[in-house]
């Protein structure tokens, strides 16, 4: 659709259209970036932007339906011009995201997925937006406002009033109103071992900047060193994946065969979306250079010269700074045809999500990527040897990513030996909950997680006692008290009987109900499942059923132990781990909370909490 008089857009978003289905191996990876750049003109998928929209990638308007009604941020209605979205999960839950979410409401007089009269606001009860340690946090259409209080609400509305009398909403695709947009505070403590993080708060961002404390260096010496010695440095480093399954990153760039009929890729990891977790979003802000030269690194070690980075699409502002840091690595000549003035060619593609967990899984990203429903692919083949587009395809997390050049200015050696055996370096604990001092914190790995509550994150909020803890992410189970006196690496949390996961430490004060916050976590799953398989998707629907009664006070006795056979009937039983990660907190939170279970039935109040309305559908 080159003839711009014939579309509905506007002739800048057209010819960004145009180019956007150009970059891709496959026209229709560009389906999800081009319906959400679409909605930011329109407002909405009408069916006008879906008939263009199905012309422009050569499909079915069906097929373009089918996709979109996948992904969470894509609508078929208007919403407001714009669009306030609250998050409720469990961190800004724990630091009053009800509150927020209250006041919005009353302030303009609409509910969940409401729009006001005139059109200008909408509201929406939304999940994680991977602002959990600067909880609780809101978005404006992409403007983050986080540590939010009710009191803010009032003059963030004006705000936006203003914003609108004066110049309206651009309609050029960029909803960046540069009204007060928060930017997400950085926070250190001596204990702090920086290595990914070091170069956060430098302006790194910009290429020179980068250039000038010694970024592409790493790339360079890989270039001249070659896959073998790449992947023996990284295999030496005991680097394990930041993603939350912790496998070691050389032994998965090893599996990639050395010869292929079919083009490898290299994917990156940004779809950050494990409640507790927004350690990624620190690292597209502050150092995007590392995570193009993580890539470029991991392309040298497999024998690719393609590499995609996928951020989640709530994360546009961190897409712009990627978008940049690319096309400045571009005109440098440290990505293109002939990288560092070599023969070897690398080129990295950018690319959005809209706004689904599932996705975050590794097979269900390619299949986001190439345009479709993100529902994971059966396993075997792994991505290393079937993947994107069919060919061989390593997947990493974006911290794993950018610790990459890390590893090879420090040596693998070097790198390993700073945290614990097989638990390589350092990692980005995403800190948050009733902690006096939530945020980002990098720790060798196996630091202690006591120390970490109480001296790094500076101990429970107003003097309060300590409940629990949710070590790597929602969907790791619950540590009591006295069960974290642990290093917190891999293994040492696996043995505790959790997980390091995503590393977002959830901390709980002992005046937060547990059946609410569990009722939340499951709210969450069950809004996630993408449905595939009937344990997953009836298993969490039960879950959250059973656990709404419950703590509106109208559970029985069996209803604990029916909870726990739910949960175990999920377990182990689905095709991806969605399932898993849903049912393993349910069972800890019934296994270790019993008595507060029990303290909700026959009709008792809940002895903390007054949230039993969920929104989030
Ligand atoms: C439901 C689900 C969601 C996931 N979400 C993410 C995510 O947001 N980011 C991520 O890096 N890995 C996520 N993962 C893990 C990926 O499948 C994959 O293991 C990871 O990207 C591999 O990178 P790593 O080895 O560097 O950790 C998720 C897994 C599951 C099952
Ligand atoms: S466990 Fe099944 S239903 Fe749940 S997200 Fe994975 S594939 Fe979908
Ligand atoms: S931003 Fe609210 S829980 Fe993560």
């Amino acid at each position: 659709m080159s003839d711009e008089s014939m579309s509905l857009f506007s002739p800048k978003l057209a010819a960004r259209l145009d180019v956007l289905v150009l970059k891709y191996p496959m026209r229709r990876s560009a389906l999800v970036p081009m319906l959400l750049y679409a909605q930011d003109e329109v407002g909405y998928l009408s069916d006008a932007v879906i008939a263009e929209v199905a012309v422009r990638i050569g499909i079915t308007e069906l097929e373009v339906r089918n996709v979109a009604s996948y992904y969470s941020m894509l609508r078929f209605k208007p919403a407001g011009r714009y669009n306030v979205q609250v998050c409720t999960n469990i961190s800004c839950m724990l630091r009053g995201g009800y509150e927020i979410y209250e006041r919005f409401q009353e302030e303009l007089g609409i509910g969940h997925k409401g729009v006001t009269a005139d059109g200008l606001f909408s509201l929406e009860e939304v999940e994680c937006i991977g602002a959990c340690s600067w909880a609780p946090a809101i978005q404006v259409n992409y403007d983050f406002h986080d540590k939010m209080t009710p009191d803010h609400v009032p003059a963030i509305l004006a705000g936006y009033r203003q914003a609108n009398a004066k110049a309206g909403v651009p309609s050029d695709g960029s909803l960046s109103l540069g009204w007060k947009a928060t930017l997400p505070a950085l926070v250190s403590h001596h204990d702090e071992v920086k290595i990914v993080s070091k170069r956060f708060g430098q302006g790194a961002s910009q290429i020179d900047k980068y250039v000038e404390l010694g970024g592409y260096e790493a790339a360079k010496k890989c270039l001249k060193q070659g896959p073998d010695w790449i992947i023996e440095e990284m295999k030496a480093s005991n680097l394990r994946g930041r993603g939350g399954a912790g496998f070691p990153a050389g032994m998965k760039w090893s599996f990639v065969p050395k010869h292929s009929d079919k083009p490898k890729y290299v994917l990156v990891n940004g779809d950050e979306s494990e409640p507790g977790t927004c350690k990624d979003h620190l690292i597209f802000l502050h150092d995007p250079h590392a995570v193009i030269e993580g890539t470029i690194i991991a392309g040298l070690a497999i024998g690719a010269k393609l590499g995609f980075i996928y951020l989640r699409g709530e994360y546009r502002y961190l897409l712009e700074i990627m978008e940049k840091a690319v096309a400045d690595a571009y005109a440098l000549g440290f990505l293109g045809k002939n990288i560092f003035g070599s023969e070897t060619e690398f080129q990295i593609i950018t690319q959005t999500g809209a706004g689904a967990y599932e996705v975050g899984e590794e097979s269900a990203l390619m299949e986001s990527l190439e345009g479709k429903r993100g529902v994971p692919r059966i396993k075997p083949p792994f991505p290393a040897v079937v993947g994107l587009y069919g060919g061989p395809t390593v997947i990493n997390n974006a911290e794993t990513i950018a610790t990459v050049p890390h590893v090879i200015e420090m040596g693998g050696s070097a790198f390993a030996a700073v945290g614990t055996p097989h638990n390589g370096g350092t990692r980005l604990f995403s800190i948050s909950g009733h902690v006096e001092r939530p945020g980002v914190y990098e720790l060798p790995m196996g630091y202690n997680l006591k120390k970490m509550i109480y001296e790094v994150a500076g101990g429970i909020r107003g003097g309060r006692g300590l409940k629990a803890v949710i070590p790597g992410g929602s969907s790791t189970p619950v540590l009591l008290p006295d069960e974290i006196d642990i290093g917190m690496d891999f293994d040492q949390v696996g043995k505790a009987g959790s997980m390091l996961g995503s590393a977002g430490v959830v901390v709980i004060d002992d005046q937060t109900c547990i059946v609410e916050f569990a009722l939340r976590t499951i709210s969450f799953y069950q809004h996630e499942s993408c449905g595939w398989c009937t344990p997953c998707r009836e298993g969490t629907d039960w879950l959250k059923k059973s656990l709404t009664r419950f703590h509106a006070g109208f559970g029985e006795a069996k209803d604990i132990d029916n909870i726990q056979y739910l949960a175990e009937n999920v377990l182990g039983r689905t095709f991806c781990p969605l399932g898993d990660a849903a049912a393993m907190p349910m069972l800890g939170y019934v296994k270790k909370f019993r008595k507060e279970f029990e303290d909700h039935l026959n009709g008792k109040p809940c002895p903390f909490a007054k949230h039993v309305e969920l929104a989030v559908v």
